[in-house]
């Protein structure tokens, strides 16, 4: 069985699809992971526009977001580059960006280190430890791909928000849950949220 991941870092970008993101941290709790949150100014818009969640990005309150997380949401703002998931010798076993905005994509392919948010990717991959990024864009350019590449090869795992069928999803949520478990499984994180593929005929 793998290692469960203890404190996974999530942050959630401004591109579209903020429920996976949601359902993500959602997830992990339900595996008692403790996680360190941070939202994008962009990511509190796409929250609001896509799911009528009302965040300040610059005081993320996690008791609003997600209550009945009894203490394991910690939530920092993106300007907050001093936190301890800033540094290396903080345990932070995984970190995911659910979604990933191209953006955001571009600062970790290029070491941007720009906000919390691309200094917890730069760390996980100067430390080694696992980043799973969660891009969503279409049509991507070849820029987008350049840049997926790049964050491939420097050690990340792309991810992305690209639900499959094979498992007869019936909801949203089925469809959601399909790439968190896909993310959940490359953070460590030992989840069961849809049926896996048990072989056809
Ligand atoms: C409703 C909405 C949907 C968006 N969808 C995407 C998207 O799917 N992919 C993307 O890369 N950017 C998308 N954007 C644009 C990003 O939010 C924008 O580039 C932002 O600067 C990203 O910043 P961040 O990476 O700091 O969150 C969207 C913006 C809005 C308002």
């Amino acid at each position: 069985m793998d290692q469960s991941a203890k404190r996974v870092f999530v942050g959630i970008t401004g591109a579209s699809g903020a429920v996976y993101g949601i359902a993500l941290v959602r997830a992990l709790l339900r595996a008692g992971t403790e996680v360190v949150l941070c939202v994008s100014e962009s990511g509190a818009k796409v929250l609001r526009l896509e799911m009528d969640f009302e965040l300040d990005y610059r005081a993320p309150d996690p008791d609003a977001l997600f209550p009945g997380h009894g203490g394991r949401v910690i939530a920092f703002p993106p300007d907050r580059v001093e936190a301890p998931v800033s540094s290396g010798s903080y345990r932070t076993d995984a970190a995911a960006i659910c979604p990933c905005s191209m953006g955001t994509l571009s600062g970790v392919a290029h070491g941007a280190s720009g906000n919390l948010i691309e200094r917890v990717a730069d760390v996980m991959l100067k430390e080694g430890r696992p980043l799973v990024l969660v891009p969503r864009e279409a049509p991507y350019s070849l820029v987008h791909l350049r840049n997926m590449t790049l964050a491939a090869e420097a050690g990340a795992a792309v991810v992305p928000a690209s639900p499959g069928f094979y498992h007869r999803p019936k909801t949203i949520e089925d469809l959601v849950g399909h790439v968190v478990q896909k993310v959940t499984d490359r953070l460590g994180v030992r989840l069961e949220l849809v049926d896996r593929w048990g072989g056809g005929g």
